[in-house]
């Protein structure tokens, strides 16, 4: 230890994990040159640069789609360089509402194949299935003693669910915010990329987390869900009716999974009309999201090439061809689904891979989350 520490020096913990635990291996002291204004700016931009935590889950209860892919799946792959990321699969929160498990393995195998498939890059992110981090399911325990029976009753979600499942009202299906927040804070997530629809459940979470440090101490941050502001997409399905969706209204809505053919069969029947009634019309809805699937999956000039037409077309001379439209979009879409698809099938077919990104990722999740759990127990006073 340094014994004359000049009053502009800064501690630098060097952190080393022993047994899953983060431990001070050895303190560097730092000397801030409070001369050289350049390099104090510099160490005060590396030390703002410490990558912050992200988590999001994503449960598996269908086949991934197209909706997730652009509203969900792609920010995950573009935040791994960024962030210190972990994403899972959320299969304890399917047993809320799919209690049949004959289909669950592979639909949590196909969840991760597919993510890989998409980008996510194992080495760099901790992708791991929830069940696989035990941690999880005790936080879970301390955070459902300080939620309470008139707020979890009160929840959107659950409302809309003892809606849907009248004969099926289970505790975990009242407690499952508490279960999500139990996800985010073992890892002390701050950012959490979900839709709009989550929000009510991350705000449940600061509430579940401020009520810890306020009766405990200090231990778990706050976190937020976040978004890429406005390149935010919402895919509709192609009859018009509502969000493409894992599912609902399967044959309106575009999978990963789906097979060229099937592709093309759904894309040719998308819902169009008899064309504009006056140049420089506003779309209807159903033709918008045609042009934005053709936005995200084709080349700008052949997008161009269509808006212009849309543009020019009135009742009497009607330019675009909705037909042509739709068969180069279903082109353009099987060229971009294809190659996930092989991909994500070759994943799943090799059960040394899938076991192998598995196992890798429930380590890294169980490092983090024990470091957590640690804490909460010491908080509490549970550390015999
Ligand atoms: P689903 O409704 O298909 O079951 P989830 O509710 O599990 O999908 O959502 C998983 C993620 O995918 C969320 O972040 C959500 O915002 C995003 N997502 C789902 N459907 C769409 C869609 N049609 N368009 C854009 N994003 C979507
Ligand atoms: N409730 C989320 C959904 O339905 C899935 C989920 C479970 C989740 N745990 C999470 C999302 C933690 C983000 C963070 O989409």
């Amino acid at each position: 230890m340094c014994k004359y520490l000049p009053p502009q020096s800064i501690p630098i913990p060097i952190l080393q994990k022993r047994k899953g635990v983060e431990v001070i291996k050895k303190t560097f002291f730092f000397l801030l040159p409070t001369d050289n204004l350049q390099l104090t700016t510099h160490f005060i931009i590396f030390a703002a640069m410490a990558k912050e935590v992200v988590l999001s889950g994503i449960r598996p209860t269908g086949f991934l789609h197209l909706g997730n892919y652009f509203g969900a799946m792609r920010n995950y792959v573009r935040m791994q360089d960024e962030y210190n990321c972990y994403f899972f699969v959320a299969n304890w929160h399917s047993l809320t509402t799919h209690p049949d498990t004959k289909e669950l393995q592979t639909a949590v195998h196909r969840v991760i194949a597919e993510n890989v498939a998409c980008g996510l890059d194992p080495e760099k992110v901790s992708l791991y299935v929830q069940s696989d981090v035990p941690e999880i399911a005790e936080l879970y325990l301390y955070l459902n003693m300080l939620a309470y029976k008139g707020e979890l009753e009160k929840t959107v979600t659950f409302k809309e669910k003892v809606r849907l499942q009248p004969d099926n009202i289970n505790a975990g299906l009242l407690t499952y915010p508490v279960l999500q927040a139990a996800d985010i804070l073992i890892h002390r997530a701050v950012k959490v990329p979900v839709g709009k629809d989550q929000e009510q459940h991350l705000e449940m979470a600061r509430n579940f987390a401020q009520r810890f440090n306020h009766r405990y101490g200090d231990v778990l941050p706050e976190p937020f869900a976040f978004n890429y502001g406005g390149e935010l997409v919402k895919i509709l399905s192609l009859d018009g009716n509502g969000k493409m969706s894992k599912s609902e209204n399967q044959l309106n809505t575009l999978y990963l999974a789906d097979s060229d053919e099937m592709l093309k069969k759904k894309i040719m029947k998308a819902k169009t009309d008899g064309g504009p009634e006056t140049p420089n019309s506003v779309k209807p809805d159903y033709i918008e999201n045609l042009f934005t699937l053709m936005k995200l999956v084709s080349a700008e000039d052949t997008l161009q090439k269509f808006e212009a037409d849309f543009d020019a077309s009135s009742a009497g001379n009607c330019i675009i061809r909705y037909g042509d439209l739709k068969k180069q979009l279903a082109e353009d879409m099987i060229k971009f689904i294809t190659p996930i698809r092989e991909k994500a099938a070759d994943i799943q077919n090799n059960k040394d891979l899938l076991s192998k990104i598995i196992k890798q990722g429930a380590d890294k999740a169980r490092e983090s989350a024990s470091a957590t759990l640690l804490e909460v127990r010491k908080a509490i006073g549970m550390n015999y």
